[in-house]
């Protein structure tokens, strides 16, 4: 998508059509105000036929509109008219993208970023703007015949007052990169883990390291693993016939001497649980288990793209978890990177078992912060649906950091307790640990598990397994935790500014 801000008078612009908003007491916004004064009062007259009654949600197209350079104008609904909740600012936006999916709009040039939004500055809006009409432009097509897309939209431009170029510009570098690094995360997720192998991962990362001068990847092989002692790791991927990579990218965009932030993401491309076999139906959806990793690519790309100053380690274990003669089975016991062993008495609780040896891995990099991103447990959609992803961690400071930033980025996260009483329900009686604590609190034992791993740093897990993909008629993973960890990387760099 081509994206571009526009300065010129509202009646000087050429494209297919104009996007306005107005509320609901039939006030138009100050774009809509000027459209109406040049069109005959046109907008003024349609609301007042009622055929848009400018809710949040509505819209209308207005077409074959008389002298006018523009082909069409789209209305489109706000609510009340008072300063707008990022949230529903958000939605209006999604809304109208999704209007605009039809084979003659190519160009388009949004007046949106005018409206008053509560703690939402030109900056904030614009890279909203960009975020929100690649999000619904984006469709899945590699494995298709087909490869027409609903949306025909090549180009967008941003009207913003001369004034305010300057801070539009900011957000629109800001907005594009971040929703490129979604659009690449939900790629990723999208394709099939026939395709999508451990050595694929390896090999996007390798591509990225081609791209960016300061970033540069290694990869640990099965045979580096063994040497090192990641007998968690290998574990896992000893039912796979796909050889196991714990991928690394190290971008230096920092002080040499400044610590980096470590980010881990499950790169686990197909989880069929192991000897513990998952049931049959849906799922093909735990091809999306790398979505972790995918996140990771994607927000070292962002943070490439955009040079952000800061230092920042991504790692990814990527493996498959499947059934097989040679692989894990109930009461195994395998003996971590640190020396802690683990009695296996689920197989299909293999994301703490790849992520423990990353996180102990992690501590040679002497890592300012670690954070890592898992689809870890189904438990986590039970204790909190779709919407926020869970939030755990060993550091008030950074989970408070992380939530900050999901309110920014309106990536949601929400916090659960990481208490000591709940690590009792790891023991084992021939290990030093289970990998499971039973049918209680999973999310949280699943943490507890990998705080073992954490002492020696500050650490915040998020568990993405609600939130990574849709399910359901609009299958399709959505690109999350990749604008929240964005946020955070762009308010640490800003921090370092002040
Ligand atoms: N990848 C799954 C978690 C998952 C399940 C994510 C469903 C999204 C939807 C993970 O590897 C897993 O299988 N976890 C087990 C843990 C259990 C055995 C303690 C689970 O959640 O059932
Ligand atoms: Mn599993
Ligand atoms: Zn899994």
């Amino acid at each position: 998508m081509d994206y571009s801000i526009e300065t010129a008078p509202l009646e000087k612009l050429q494209c297919d059509c104009i996007v306005v908003g107005v509320y609901q007491d039939q006030q138009l916004s100050p774009s809509a105000s000027l459209l109406n004064d040049t069109t005959q009062g046109l907008i003024g007259k349609v609301l007042q036929r009622g055929d848009i009654g400018g809710k949040n949600g509505e819209t209308l197209l207005l077409n074959a509109l008389m002298d006018s350079l523009t082909d069409r104008i789209l209305l489109v609904g706000l609510g009340e008219n008072k300063a707008l909740s990022g949230k529903e600012y958000i939605k209006a936006l999604t809304i109208a993208a999704n209007s605009l999916k039809r084979p003659q709009i190519k160009f388009i040039v949004c007046c949106l970023a005018e409206i008053d939004v509560e703690g939402g500055d030109r900056q904030w809006k614009t890279r909203q703007i960009a975020e929100v009409f690649t999000d619904v432009a984006y469709q899945y097509t590699h494995t298709k015949s087909d490869k027409e897309t609903e949306s025909k939209l090549e180009k967008i431009g941003i009207a913003i007052p001369i004034a305010e170029q300057a801070q539009a510009q900011l957000g629109l570098n800001q907005g594009q990169a971040i929703a490129e690094g979604v659009s690449f995360a939900k790629w990723l997720a999208d394709l099939p883990g026939n395709l999508c192998t451990p050595t694929f991962l390896a090999k996007q990362a390798l591509d990225l390291g081609e791209k960016f001068a300061d970033l540069s990847v290694s990869i640990l092989d099965e045979a580096d693993m063994e040497t090192l002692g990641m007998g968690a790791l290998l574990s896992v991927t000893r039912g796979s016939r796909q050889p196991a990579q714990l991928i690394t990218l190290d971008y230096q965009g920092g002080e040499k001497n400044s610590k980096p932030i470590v980010l881990i993401g499950k790169g686990l491309t197909f989880d069929a649980g192991g000897i513990s076999l998952k049931p049959g139906l849906g799922m093909d959806e735990m091809k999306y288990d790398m979505c972790g990793g995918a996140a990771v690519l994607a927000t070292m790309q962002v943070a490439a793209q955009l040079a952000l100053p800061l230092n920042i380690i991504g790692m990814i274990p990527a493996s498959e978890n499947l059934p097989d003669g040679n692989a894990n089975k109930p009461g195994d016991i395998v003996t971590s990177l640190s020396g802690k062993t683990i009695e296996v008495l689920n197989t299909d609780a293999e994301g703490r078992l790849i992520l423990c040896d990353t996180l102990t891995y992690a501590e040679r990099y002497h890592p300012d912060v670690v954070i890592d991103l898992a689809t870890l447990t189904g438990a986590c959609l039970v204790a909190l649906g779709r919407i926020p992803s869970g939030l755990l961690g060993n550091d008030d400071e950074l989970c408070h950091e992380l939530l900050a930033a999901s309110e920014t980025a309106n990536d949601s996260l929400w916090r659960l307790p990481l208490w000591e009483e709940y690590q009792e329900l790891l023991k084992s009686n021939f290990a030093d640990m289970a990998n499971i604590g039973g049918k209680d609190a999973g999310t949280i034992t699943a943490a507890c598990f990998l705080s073992r791993f954490a002492e020696n740093f500050r650490w915040a897990h998020l568990d993405i397994a609600g939130t990574a993909w849709r399910t359901g008629q609009t299958k399709g993973a959505t690109g999350r935790p990749v604008p929240l960890l964005s946020q955070y990387l762009l308010n640490r760099a800003s921090q370092l500014s002040i």
